[in-house]
């Protein structure tokens, strides 16, 4: 089942900027949807758009079956949205905040509080439950927001960098609870700039770049396309150890094969080094890169 559709979409801002242009994709039930692309290249105004709080200026989306023009107060029961750089009532316990949005959307008290007893557990916010927002550490609010989100058990979540700011544990467990929201069937769009963590999560990528689609497909089409295949390294030999690794990317299972048999007969380390997303990103926007650097 198709839950978000976006046809030919654009927005060029009041001031004139066009953020976004000629792009097009759809997202099914359960998957995870990364959306990638540097700074400015229009990932924000995309998931706005979605999350029917930004008005595209050209072409349509769809949510769930709903125009975000025409009908976006059907969108908006169903989906949750953390926002790029969002900030707690910093008055606010975590509890509480967590707690009140459970009974703004409906919830029943004693329902509320189990859910927000579960989701603090498994952020890690529990033993934070009491202190005021204002005396969290910048990644605990993030992890706070974040909760917010996901305590609402939304069909849709849209994720603005969620995670910015979380230590390795705190991103793991934010990857575990999005993979299990997706097993329970919701839908998820996000943005990152961490590419490991796209690699991790993402069914789906699409690059832009300058608001324009760069790439649409799989992690693995992704670096099949670029042509980003495994590296193998090849050590010099035994006693010259001055000179550099031989850096190889085979393209076929025989030149793997001749490259261990070369190293086997040459006494020789051969170690393999699969291709990183990142390696592929870059590829597939460096073009703007360079022109920046020059
Ligand atoms: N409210 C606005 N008014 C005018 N221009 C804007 C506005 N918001 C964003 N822009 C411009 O639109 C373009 C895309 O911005 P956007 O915030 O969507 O990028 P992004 O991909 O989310 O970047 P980042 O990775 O830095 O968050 C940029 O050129 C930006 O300056
Ligand atoms: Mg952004």
């Amino acid at each position: 089942m198709e839950v978000v559709r976006v046809e030919d979409l654009g927005k060029t801002y009041p001031g004139g900027t066009k953020a976004l242009e000629g792009v097009s994709f759809s997202i099914q039930k359960g998957e995870i949807f990364c959306l990638l692309g540097r700074n400015g290249a229009g990932k924000t105004t995309l998931l706005r758009i979605l999350a029917t709080q930004l008005k595209p200026t050209v072409g349509r989306a769809f949510v769930l079956g709903h125009d975000v023009l025409q009908d976006p107060k059907a969108i908006r029961p169903h989906i949750a949205v953390v926002p790029q750089e969002a900030r707690p009532q910093m008055l606010l316990s975590p509890y509480d905040h967590i707690l009140y949005f459970c009974l703004i959307r409906g919830r029943s008290r004693a329902e509320a509080r189990e859910r927000t007893r579960k989701v603090m557990d498994d952020l890690g916010l529990w033993e934070h439950r009491d202190k005021l927002a204002s005396d969290l550490s910048g990644g605990l609010r993030q992890r706070l927001i974040i909760a917010m989100a996901l305590v609402a058990d939304p069909e849709v979540l849209f994720l603005d960098e969620p995670t910015i700011g979380l230590d390795p544990l705190g991103r793991r467990s934010v990857w575990h609870m999005l993979r299990e929201l997706t097993r329970k069937g919701a839908t998820i769009l996000l943005t990152t700039h961490y590419l490991d963590e796209a690699e991790m999560l993402a069914d789906d990528l699409l690059i832009v770049d300058k608001g324009r689609t760069a790439f649409l497909g799989t992690v693995e089409a992704a670096k099949g396309d670029t042509g980003v295949g495994m590296r193998v390294i090849v050590e010099p030999p035994a006693g010259n150890g001055t000179a550099p690794p031989e850096v190889l990317e085979p393209r076929s299972a025989e030149e793997v094969l001749a490259i261990v048999e070369r190293g086997l007969r040459e006494k020789r380390k051969v170690t393999f080094k699969p291709a990183s997303l990142e390696e592929a990103f870059i590829k597939i926007v460096g073009g703007s890169i360079e022109v920046e650097a020059t």
